[in-house]
């Protein structure tokens, strides 16, 4: 049966946002109380049209089984993007302030690039594009491309769901913004030092390229 989203999506509840500040406490830093809200309804509404009830429900995965954390979920890797694209922000800001760059729209943008992995992670999607892939495709759209149609859908500016969308394989079909560029190596980076420190499982790995080296975790057999 195609997937009608619109028909089938339950209404947003406040437990699924309370469940969305709690996931991502970062969501508190971000100065714009307009924009903070639209960030909390965005992951509220994509989290209402799946299986997920939580952003902690959702594998920690860069795509469905390619670059799987042995342990942790998917907003353990939206934190550290964050995490990891304000320091980027706050270090240019201190050596050279003269640039100019919204630091609002990098957090904002960091806490919502993955917000389409509610729709390409859900196991019921999954399931009906894999049973006849020549109906809707495999998937129909990808995390980056149903984040940002989320992001538009909810009111937030185009500069983020242009992060959305920017962020992954997208991104290279289409000029960047400041924002997304600092989001995309930040997502890129999280992904490559999380490989290289043995967090992945081995066999999900084989996009990290010839000079990745993993290290083992303590107690793990070192490769041959
Ligand atoms: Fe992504
Ligand atoms: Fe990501």
């Amino acid at each position: 049966m195609p997937l009608n989203y619109l028909e089938e999506t339950p209404p947003v509840t406040d437990a699924l946002r309370a469940g969305v500040r709690e996931d991502l406490p970062e969501i508190a830093d971000i100065t714009d109380a307009g924009l903070r809200a639209k960030v909390i309804e965005a992951w509220a509404t994509a989290l209402a049209g799946s299986s997920f009830a939580r952003i902690t429900d959702i594998p920690g995965a860069g795509n469905p089984d390619d670059f799987v954390l042995k342990r942790g979920s998917q907003a353990d890797h939206l934190r550290g993007v964050a995490h990891f694209a304000t320091l980027m922000v706050d270090e240019f800001r201190r050596t050279h302030p003269e640039a100019e760059v919204d630091r609002d729209v990098v957090l904002a943008g960091a806490l919502c690039h993955d917000v389409g992995k509610a729709w390409e992670f859900d196991p019921v999607n999954q399931a009906r594009w894999r049973d006849d892939p020549s109906r809707a495709g495999q998937p129909s759209l990808r995390h980056s491309v149903f984040g940002a149609h989320i992001c538009l859908s909810v009111g937030l500016p185009e500069e983020i769901a242009h992060i959305a969308l920017g962020h992954s394989l997208e991104g290279q079909h289409i000029g960047l913004s400041t924002e997304c560029t600092i989001v995309r190596h930040a997502d890129h980076t999280w992904w490559l030092v999380a490989c290289s420190l043995g967090l992945l499982r081995p066999d999900t790995i084989t996009h990290a390229g010839p000079t990745m080296r993993p290290r083992p975790l303590p107690g793990e057999p070192r490769a041959a």
